[in-house]
């Protein structure tokens, strides 16, 4: 960024939405931060401090619906996502109850997913590898699909609807036409196939998290058809584009910080501070929404009742009144309580999930690739502002070696 005059909060979140900006929007962060409550012009408050988000994620005056008129008229208004207790809280429970106890204990099947994405390329030679297309992007379809029980030989429908419907959670005015008539195509073409697969289920129940939504023995009986197909497609997107962007921007930190890639060489229990350190300085899910339910004070101002928030988790998790040198990457930062998974009520419940899918995906690149540098720096970034990350990601490498824990 080359200019230092103030910029009002509509500008710096139109710099934000600017696609030539995605691969550092964090000096705009940084300039949000000066006034961490704002109002934009068009109404919505744009708040970005640490404080200030942590404080809203915990206010009960605060609610989920991000009044986006377009969700009226979809099914996709009643994903737990965007509801309220009782309703938010009910679902919650149902899904974290199937969800959890089915994802403990998967260490190592992930560790065996990864291992065989990483075979397909192993070559004594020097060669290259796109890590968002050959790892980061089928590792997370691959889990997700067999945790919900989609049958693998889908999982390449369904991994491209994931793909296709994460636009969608950008603001509207920022879609082209054509991308609006294309969301609408990928909802209804995964509504189709969700209908197909919960038919087959009702006939033929399995152990799959999409039988244990539909035959739950919670109180409240299992999920009906509508709020089935709609936390499916919610787990789809929620659990998929973020964990890709988690492994490429966990990457991208590793190649631009050698020091570190040979620490986590040597030291695998490093992986686990540093995927927080990547969930806190380069974070998949850079905002989300709100509404406010009454006034509320704060930072100095007044949020009046009705207003639309966005919650700027990306400049929060940055905020030098909270995380001290916030620019720097420090893989063992201590004390490191970022906002990558959100907060309070709404807080990531997959958050177990993505970190071991990370922790184990960046392991392996750092032990595997020999000498491995960025082809381009920065990379090719997607369109997608809220969920952000690299679209390609080449790397280059002397030699990729077979995985030293099965030998
Ligand atoms: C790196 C990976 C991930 C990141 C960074 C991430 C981030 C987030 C964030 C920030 C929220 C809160 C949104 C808000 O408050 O508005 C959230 C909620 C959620 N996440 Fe994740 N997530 C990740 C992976 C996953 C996975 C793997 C799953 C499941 C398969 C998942 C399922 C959910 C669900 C269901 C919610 C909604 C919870 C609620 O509304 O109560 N996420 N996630």
């Amino acid at each position: 960024m080359t200019t230092t005059t103030p910029c009002s909060a509509t500008d710096l979140f139109t710099h934000v939405l600017r696609h030539g900006n995605r691969a550092d929007p964090y000096p705009y962060f940084a300039q949000m931060r000066q006034q961490p409550v704002a109002r934009m012009d068009d109404g919505t408050w744009l708040v970005s401090g640490y404080h200030e988000i942590a404080q809203l994620l915990h206010d009960p005056r605060i609610s989920a619906d991000r009044l986006n008129p377009q969700d009226a008229a979809r099914p996709a208004a009643r994903s737990l996502l965007v509801q309220d207790p009782p309703n938010h809280d009910q679902l919650r429970r149902l899904v974290t109850q199937e969800f959890i106890p089915r994802i403990m204990g998967m260490r190592d099947h992930i560790h065996a997913v990864v291992t065989q994405l990483l075979d397909a390329h192993t070559t004594p030679q020097p060669g290259q590898l796109d890590v968002v297309a050959e790892l980061a992007y089928p590792l997370p379809v691959t889990v997700i699909c067999e945790l919900l029980g989609v049958p693998r030989e889908d999982e390449p429908v369904f991994g491209s609807l994931a793909r296709r419907l994460t636009r969608g959670l950008d603001p509207v005015d920022t879609q082209t036409d054509e991308e609006i008539h294309e969301l609408q195509q990928a909802r209804t073409e995964l509504v189709q196939y969700l209908e197909v697969l919960i038919q087959q289920r009702h006939t033929a129940p399995g152990d799959d998290l999409l039988s244990g939504l539909m035959f739950s023995q919670d109180p409240s009986g299992g999920m009906g058809p509508v709020d089935l197909r709609v936390t499916l497609g919610l787990l789809l997107i929620a659990g998929h584009e973020t964990t890709v962007n988690l492994i490429a921007n966990g990457t991208l930190a590793l190649l631009r910080n050698p020091e570190v890639l040979a620490r986590l060489r040597n030291d695998p229990a490093l992986a686990t501070p540093l995927v927080e350190e990547v969930l806190r300085y380069d974070p998949p899910v850079q905002m989300s929404g709100r509404s406010t339910l009454a006034d509320i004070d704060i930072a100095g101002t007044t949020i009046p009742k009705g207003a639309r928030v966005r919650l700027v988790l990306a400049a929060g998790s940055r905020d030098a009144k909270r995380f001290p040198d916030p620019d720097r990457f420090v893989p063992d930062r201590p004390d490191n309580a970022h906002l990558g998974f959100g907060g309070g009520l709404h807080y990531c419940i997959g958050a177990t999930l993505a970190r071991a899918e990370a922790q184990i995906a960046l392991t392996a690149l750092a032990r595997r690739l020999d000498s491995p540098r960025l082809v381009a720096d920065p990379p090719p970034y997607r369109e997608n502002t809220i969920l952000r990350g690299p679209e390609h990601l080449m790397v280059s490498f002397d030699r990729l070696t077979p995985d030293v824990q099965a030998n």
